[in-house]
């Protein structure tokens, strides 16, 4: 089999990739990666010749040169940060919504078989205390991050509807594990305890997340390019929901450093509360479980993090630290009590 990933430099495509490569020994990815800042050289080393990096953007129309002979697009490329997409949405539509028009364009008119469009909970918006999402749930994105995810995912939903073109849609919950950007909660915590810096948690720390182990996923994705139906929504999720200060005071307990390195700091504008995913259809239909514990899968991040501190270093290099500054340095402190 030969698959077309996009974004496979990235957080979930290289362990996509990596796992995807394990699992089937004679089939082949092409990985279509712009190599933006998220995007890193250092995800794919190790990896087989039957990986190809195709250094490209996704709206760049000859991207369908790249589809010959692919008997699958898994679609992750994307701009995937909600603090970004709040301080600046203009490349989240270029790349989350117009990209995935043309990639999607650039896979039908090569009549690829199946397409798997990458997307994720927080296009439907936020729960309050009880509830949750299920696949008919109504889009209610609150971030520009979100809405530029729910304009992919209607894009998607409408190339079934209009060409049947064989678009099938997951939603996954929040992933954690090794390669992940230091921008996110849990790698940021956790490099940051390691470095002995301060631990920005937004308010109070109460909003709750769903996480789910990043190979947990990637096993749900293959399960979906083997047995998803066309024109179908999975929700991917583990039912393992944590609020911040919780999974950041068990990154600190794992590290044995003091609770004293958390700092609260400014909210999030916007931030959605709690995300509850109801992932019942992909256990019944793709005969999918998740496999990875929290805590396991915590602990084995925390030593990836641990043991790979070149990486880390090469990752919080001066952009790096240009970001943090700007997102970070006028977020205020000890908010806790408002
Ligand atoms: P990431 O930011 O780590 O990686 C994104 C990758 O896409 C990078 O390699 C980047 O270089 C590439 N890219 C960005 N713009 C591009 C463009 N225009 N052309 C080609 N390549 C481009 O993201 P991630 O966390 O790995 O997320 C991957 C996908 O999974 C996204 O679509 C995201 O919405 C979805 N998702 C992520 C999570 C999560 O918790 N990380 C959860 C649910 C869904
Ligand atoms: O739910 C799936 C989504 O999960 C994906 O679609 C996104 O691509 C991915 O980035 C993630 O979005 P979140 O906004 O939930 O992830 P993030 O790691 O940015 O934040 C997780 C929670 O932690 C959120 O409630 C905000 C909070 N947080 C985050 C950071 C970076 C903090 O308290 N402090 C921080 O410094």
């Amino acid at each position: 089999m030969k698959l077309l990933v996009t974004g496979g430099a990235g957080f979930v495509g290289s362990n996509f990739i990596r796992y995807w490569l394990r699992e089937h020994p004679s089939d082949r990815i092409a990985n279509v990666d712009r190599l933006t800042y998220a995007g890193n050289l250092r995800n794919l080393e190790g990896l087989p010749d039957r990986h190809e990096l195709v250094c490209q953007d996704i709206s760049d129309p000859t991207v369908e040169t790249y589809m010959e002979g692919v008997d699958a697009v898994v679609h992750f490329a994307a701009e995937s940060h909600v603090d970004r997409s709040i301080d600046s949405s203009e490349v989240f539509l270029q790349t989350n919504v117009i990209g995935t028009q043309r990639l999607l364009e650039a896979a039908r008119r090569k009549r690829v078989s199946r397409f798997v469009h990458v997307s994720t909970d927080e296009v439907y918006g936020a729960l309050g205390d009880s509830g949750e999402f299920s696949e008919d749930t109504p889009l209610r994105p609150n971030s520009p991050y979100a809405a530029s995810k729910a304009g992919a995912d209607l894009l998607a939903r409408s190339y079934f509807k209009t060409y049947d073109f064989p678009v099938i849609i997951t939603r996954a919950c929040n992933n954690y594990g090794p390669y992940q950007h230091p921008e996110k909660l849990i790698p940021l915590m956790t490099t940051n305890a390691l470095e002995g810096l301060p631990l920005p948690v937004y308010g109070k720390g109460a909003q709750i997340r769903e996480w789910i182990h990043v190979t947990d996923h990637c096993r749900a994705l293959e399960a979906v390019v083997q047995r998803g139906r066309p024109g179908e929504i999975y929700n991917i999720g583990t039912g393992c929901r944590l609020s911040n200060l919780a999974i950041v005071q068990m990154i600190l307990q794992l590290l044995e450093k003091p609770a004293s390195l958390i700092q609260f700091v400014t909210d999030r504008p916007g931030h959605d509360f709690r995300y509850a995913l109801d992932s019942s259809k992909a256990r019944r239909e793709l005969q999918w479980e998740p496999q990875i514990q929290l805590e396991t899968g915590l602990q084995q991040t925390i030593r990836w993090y641990r043991e790979n501190r070149s990486w880390i270093e090469a990752v919080k290099g001066p952009s790096y630290q240009q970001y943090y500054s700007r997102m970070y340095q006028n977020r205020g402190k000890d908010l806790s009590s408002n």
